[in-house]
């Protein structure tokens, strides 16, 4: 606990007026500046001292010009992923984008024509949804089946879906945002093989991998049954979450087959000739190193948070739903019975005053449902449950009234 305290005392920081999406775009997006921002997935935290070291030293040096990867940033980089999640990786897998979204955009460009159909399971991140219509690529959506807050996938749905629709791709969110499940290796180990079995290429969106908060641990699709799905299989990550890094824009796209390797690069010199971000990548690389601690103090606060929202919200709100929170910094809350039905918005910006990532935005059937980052400075998190309780009272008071 003095850990926690002293580490908050050093991280934490108030990013209203720096250009934040999250603090400053309020009145933009939200149509009110005072909103508390819970919205937007970084943090409230400073990135690990090491990282600003390496970063100040850069960008001492004053020429940011063209850049290659060092020997040193794989060594970094492969060894995060062997000591944290037991994942062995080779240099000629790896290439680098400047984010993940992008590389999204980028695979369902190469992999698909348009009209092929691509599937994705709902509620999920809303990028996915956009990387397919936006490429007017056919959009095929499996709902997550909701068992009380805690989410499963429907593999007949799937596999029908993949029958049905002729789908040529599926985007997996692993850990998935927003409902916080870590796929345990027998779930993931199902739908790879049904994907194999279709000959549906996976792409799989590991970028939360290191949020680990229940008592889960995260297993790469590259892992499932001893890499057996190595062959038919991209995977996707960044260290941006992980350290609060996102406009860097150093992101990793992983792709063991050469076949598939030598497509992705041909598609890459039709339409993503960039190049890589030099400060995105000695961020990176100190990160990867010295960053295991600050990861594992940012852990503990998100589990402190998260343990504090769901007691408070369950005994003061009865008729809430917390979704079990596994893996990511996100929270994701039912609101169906306490609020009335499309009602959910007025309610949480007038009468709580929050920012919140709204329902619908991830999937056509959950407005009723909105998301919340926890990966925060503590008193924001009371304030925001605070705010939903006042909010609650009101508007139950404000029922009864009318009845
Ligand atoms: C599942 C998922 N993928 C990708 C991203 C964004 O990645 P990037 O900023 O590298 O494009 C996010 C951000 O919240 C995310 O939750």
């Amino acid at each position: 606990m003095a850990d926690t305290e002293a580490f908050i005392k050093k991280y934490a920081v108030d990013r209203s007026g720096t250009n934040s999406l999250k603090w400053d775009a309020l009145n933009e997006r939200y149509g009110d500046p005072d909103l508390l921002a819970m919205w937007v997935a970084d943090m409230e935290f400073k990135v690990p001292e090491q990282v600003t070291a390496a970063l100040t030293k850069r960008v001492a040096h004053g020429v940011y010009g063209y850049s290659f990867t060092p020997d040193s940033y794989y060594d970094a980089y492969f060894s995060w992923q062997k000591r944290r999640h037991n994942i062995d990786l080779q240099k000629d897998w790896l290439r680098f984008d400047n984010g993940v979204v992008n590389s999204l955009y980028g695979i369902v460009n190469t992999f698909t024509q348009p009209d092929d159909a691509v599937l994705i399971l709902t509620p999920v991140y809303y990028p996915f949804h956009n990387a397919v219509l936006d490429n007017h690529r056919k959009l095929v959506t499996s709902e997550l089946v909701n068992q009380d807050g805690h989410y499963e996938i429907d593999f007949a749905d799937v596999e029908r879906k993949i029958v049905t629709e002729n789908v040529k791709l599926f985007i997996q969110c692993s850990p998935h945002n927003p409902v916080g499940r870590i796929w345990s290796a027998d779930e993931l180990q199902q739908i790879l093989e049904i994907c194999k079995r279709h000959n549906v290429l996976v792409v799989s969106d590991e970028i939360h991998q290191d949020i680990e908060v229940g008592t889960k641990k995260f297993v790469s699709a590259l892992s499932v049954a001893k890499g057996a799905f190595q062959n038919n299989l991209i995977v996707v990550t960044a260290p941006s979450k992980t350290f609060n890094v996102a406009c860097l824009l150093n992101s990793h796209v992983i792709i063991p087959n050469p076949k598939i390797r030598q497509r992705y690069d041909a598609g890459k010199t039709r339409f993503n000739e960039t190049e890589i971000s030099v400060l995105g990548q000695v961020a990176a690389e100190a990160a990867y190193t010295y960053g295991d601690k600050w990861l594992d103090q940012i852990l503990q606060i998100v589990r402190d948070n998260y343990t504090y929202l769901r007691r408070e919200l369950t005994t003061k709100v009865p008729g809430i739903k917390i979704a079990d929170l596994e893996g990511t910094y996100l929270t994701w809350l039912d609101l169906r019975q306490v609020v009335p039905a499309g009602l959910t918005k007025e309610f949480i910006q007038e009468d709580c005053h929050l920012a919140v990532d709204y329902g619908q935005w991830f999937g056509k059937r959950d407005e009723g449902f909105v998301r919340l980052n926890l990966a925060t400075n503590p008193k924001l998190v009371h304030k925001a449950v605070a705010n939903i309780v006042a909010g609650l009272t009101k508007l139950q008071a404000d029922h009864t009234s009318i009845d």
